[in-house]
């Protein structure tokens, strides 16, 4: 952990002294409006009128670029049409079978317009709100630009989610069309797509059409009236549609995301300020520049796919690299294979996916040359110092620096990291060193004290930065209660983390009932609603246990209804029933069978006794629980069903 190497940044412009990061953050706070006028002035702005920083006196405390106008697929791909880059690559993409597109930002500009005219043609106009869901094909790049390029707000769901959370989403969002793919493809297997939307849309009344990508053979059912398919509307398409001059807070996009209760949360990104942090956040983690092949792995679905597949990286100019499948198949060197022919030089994954190729072993990364890679990246998780260090001897060859960077879905972009574009950091594994310009973060104790040197805490960000979300959908009083009380006036995280004695930040994992499996948010109480739901279940509590490779992994206490017997068979079909209803990524390790849970006097379930007991740590203060022979019924259940896998195995 105090192991510290000095990495020096790669880019020739930035300045090679650190103190620098101090003194520019310092003037980025205290006067943001000409900070971040600068950095938007290298964007392109139908009106720049009125303040770049407007205070406001409510959550999220400021407006950015309230009056300006723009428009986030202009600055993709038009600014870039219209200079040299117009033939550079903007996109490789290369299928999980092996088939290999290449589309510049001319042609992908091209495909983008015609795509807004036949949105528009479906009568699709400003402020609409359309669902995406699709597999990582080109055409869900180019639907998020066709969405933003005519002013409509891109829903995209994760195309690994069942038909009932595209059915909330969709019914939240009042969504009017889907935008969706015959098929997708994952580890050779065909996943029928279009059929878990048409089950998603025997729940949903708002919804006119679906729009339909081909990628398979096509055999899919198509619903008269409603069904279209993407290229037969394409080819009589308009080829150019003016875009809209949308307002800096017009909302681009809504993203859901898993809170505390079993309802996810629409967090809701501005126009102005989302498209400044992501160009500006690209430039200074990724230092991107026109010799790149940049390619972050993460799935579109989510907001790092968002950020740094989709806009950053189009916005900044920058050539990247999209894959379609599993990072295994069909053997665990796709990735490297990938790398080496392409010649990636930035290249941006998960821990876990790091945790996992480590598994594998490094005979898999030793056959390729990836001397190409000069920056390294991880987000979603804290990184354990041993997967940092393989990841920078095996992958980086122990030249690359790793960008460690914290962010969230609300944050629209990086928020804490090692800013190679701007000044050398000395990198420590496992901290994701200082915030960026712009970020006042800081840690707090419980009882609102600035923590001491090492002292663990909660982060808060103490001021307004461009990037930050502007409500959740249709919920502007959980958007406040959520994220601005805990600490008033800051906004609230929900991680816990520390600062050590050089200042370096240590993201130390959630603080609240969500978790982190794999990188992906989930949130506890929507596993519980999801096995409430099953005819079976009484209550239920899930709670997270520690992962060597998914750093954490649900695992859920039921107590059944009366006439129900726990046994094998039952546990299975509650498992499957999680992944059916959420989806396989949510799918718990187990469920144990119990009496009664622990729980307080009043009523509510202990998850950190049941965690406790599943950590193998000590249980704490129970004053306040109800029964404790609660706490020995979930030791019993759990220690029960060790055995019985340890008997089988
Ligand atoms: C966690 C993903 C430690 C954190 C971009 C945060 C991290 C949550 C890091 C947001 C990191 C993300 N180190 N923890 N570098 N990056 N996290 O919304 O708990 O899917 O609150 O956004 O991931 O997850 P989300």
């Amino acid at each position: 952990m105090d192991q510290i190497l000095n990495v020096l940044p790669t880019s020739k412009t930035a300045h090679p002294d650190m103190n620098v990061l101090k003194e520019i953050r310092k003037q980025s706070l205290e006067n943001p409006e000409a900070f971040w006028q600068r950095f938007a002035d290298e964007l392109f702005w139908y009106e720049k009128n009125g303040p770049v920083y407007q205070p406001i006196d409510e959550p999220p405390y400021a407006r950015w670029f309230p009056l300006w106008k723009t428009n986030i697929s202009y600055n993709a791909l038009d600014r870039n049409v219209s200079s040299w880059r117009k033939n550079k690559v903007a996109l490789y993409w290369e299928s999980e079978d092996g088939y290999r597109r290449t589309m510049t930002f001319y042609d992908l500009y091209k495909e983008v317009n015609k795509f807004a005219s036949v949105l528009k043609s479906l009568g699709v106009s400003k402020g609409d709100r359309v669902t995406v869901y699709m597999p990582m094909i080109p055409e869900l790049v180019v639907s998020l630009l066709a969405l933003t390029r005519i002013g409509a707000i891109h829903s995209v769901i994760f195309a690994g989610f069942t038909s009932q959370a595209i059915a909330d989403r969709v019914n939240d969002s009042c969504s009017k069309l889907i935008i969706t793919s015959d098929v997708a493809y994952r580890r050779g297997k065909e996943i029928p797509v279009k059929d878990i939307v048409d089950e998603a849309l025997r729940h949903t009344s708002t919804v006119e059409k679906v729009l339909v990508v081909q990628r398979g053979s096509g055999e899919v059912e198509m619903v008269e009236d409603r069904d279209i398919w993407y290229h037969d509307l394409m080819g009589s398409a308009e080829s150019y549609v003016e875009p809209e001059r949308l307002e800096g807070t017009f909302p681009s996009f809504i993203l859901y995301t898993s809170g505390t209760t079993g309802k996810p949360k629409g967090a809701t990104h501005g126009t102005a300020g989302y498209m400044v942090w992501s160009y500006f956040t690209q430039k200074l983690v990724f230092d991107v520049n026109d010799r790149d092949i940049y390619w972050c792995t993460a799935d579109i679905g989510w907001i790092t796919g968002h950020t740094y597949v989709v806009y950053g990286p189009l916005i900044s100019g920058v050539t990247s690299l999209i894959y379609e499948g599993a990072p295994d198949y069909p053997r665990p060197d796709r990735w490297w294979d990938i790398v080496e022919r392409y010649g990636v030089t930035i290249f941006y994954t998960s821990p876990t996916s790091i945790r996992m190729h480590m598994k594998f072993g490094e005979e898999w990364t030793k056959s390729h040359d990836l001397s190409s890679l000069r920056i390294l990246g991880t987000v979603g998780e804290p990184i354990n110092p041993e997967a940092w260090n393989w990841y920078y001897t095996h992958i980086g060859r122990q030249k690359a620096p790793i960008v460690d960077t914290w962010w969230q879905t609300e944050t629209g972009g990086i928020m804490i990291a090692p800013q190679p574009g701007l000044a050398p950091i000395p990198l420590k594994p496992g901290s994701a060193t200082f915030p960026l310009p712009g970020v006042d973060a800081e840690v707090y104790t419980e009882d609102g004290r600035v923590a001491a040197p090492n002292e663990k805490g909660l982060l808060v960000i103490r001021k307004p930065w461009p990037g930050q979300f502007m409500t959740l959908w249709g919920d502007p009083e959980r958007f406040k209660s959520a994220y601005f009380t805990r600490f008033p006036g800051c906004y609230y995280p929900g991680d816990f983390a520390m600062k050590d004695e050089d200042g370096y930040f240590w993201l130390l994992g959630r603080a609240d009932e969500v978790l982190k499996v794999a990188g992906h948010r989930i949130g506890t109480i929507e596993l519980e609603d999801s096995l409430i739901s099953h005819p079976a279940v009484a209550e239920s509590a899930v709670v997270g246990k520690s992962d060597p490779i998914k750093m954490q992994v649900p695992v859920a206490f039921v107590v059944l209804r009366p006439g129900h017997m726990p046994s094998p068979q039952l546990r299975i079909e509650l498992i499957n029933h999680i992944r059916g209803t959420i989806g396989p990524v949510a799918a718990p390790e187990s469920v144990y069978f119990v009496e009664k849970l622990p729980k307080t006097r009043s009523g509510k379930i202990m998850r950190r006794v049941i965690a406790a007991v599943v950590e193998d740590r000590p249980i704490g203060d129970i004053t306040t629980i109800e029964d404790e022979a609660s706490v020995d019924e979930v030791r019993r259940a759990y220690e029960e069903l060790k055995m019985e896998l340890r008997m089988r195995e």
